[in-house]
C-alpha cells in the first residue's frame, strides 16, 4: 500500500478532531492547552497537516514543533505520557486500523524526540532520560 493510500483527508481530520476533544476533556492537559492555544480550528488545521504530511507524505506541514515545545512552560515526562495515552486512545477507535497503528506508532516517535529536545533545549547541562514505555 502506498503512503498516499493509507488514509483520507477526511480520517486525518476525524482522528485530530477526536483526539483534541479528548485532549480539552483532559483534566491535566485541557488547561495547559487552552492556555496556549486561542484558535483551535487553526490549530486542528495546521495539525491536519502535520499528519498528512506523516501519514500521506504531502508534505503540507510546514510547522516547526521542537521550538514551539521548547517554550511551553512545565512540561515532563507524565504529561507527554498522558498526551500519549490518550493519543492511543484515540487512534486505537479509528475505523481505519492501519492508519491507527501507523499515527500511534509516528507519535511515539515524535514524542520521544519532543522530550529529549525539551529537556535539552531547557537544562543542557543535564543528561536527558528518555520517555518510559506505558
Ligand atoms: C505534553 C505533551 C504536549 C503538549 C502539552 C503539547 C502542547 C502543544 C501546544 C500548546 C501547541 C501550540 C504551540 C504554539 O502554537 O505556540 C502545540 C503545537 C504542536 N504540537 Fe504539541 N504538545 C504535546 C505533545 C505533542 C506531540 C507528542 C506531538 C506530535 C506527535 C505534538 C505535535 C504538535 C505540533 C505538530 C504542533 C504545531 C507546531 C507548529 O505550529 O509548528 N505535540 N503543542
Amino acid at each position: 500500500m502506498s503512503a498516499s493510500k493509507l488514509c483520507t483527508e477526511e480520517e486525518i481530520s476525524n482522528l485530530v478532531r477526536a483526539f483534541y476533544a479528548r485532549v480539552r476533556q483532559d483534566e491535566v492537559l485541557g488547561p495547559i492547552f487552552d492556555a496556549h492555544i486561542e484558535d483551535w480550528d487553526h490549530h486542528q488545521h495546521k495539525l491536519a497537516d502535520f499528519w498528512s504530511s506523516i501519514l500521506r507524505c504531502t508534505g503540507r506541514f510546514t510547522g516547526a514543533p521542537m521550538p514551539k515545545h521548547a517554550r511551553l512552560p512545565g512540561l515532563n515526562a507524565e504529561l507527554f505520557r498522558r498526551w500519549l495515552a490518550l493519543f492511543r486512545e484515540t487512534t486505537a477507535a479509528q475505523p481505519n486500523k492501519t492508519m491507527g497503528e501507523q499515527a500511534r506508532a509516528a507519535a511515539e516517535r515524535i514524542a520521544q524526540s519532543l522530550w529529549m529536545g525539551y529537556q535539552m533545549s531547557r537544562n543542557p547541562a543535564a543528561v536527558p532520560t528518555a520517555l518510559a514505555d506505558g
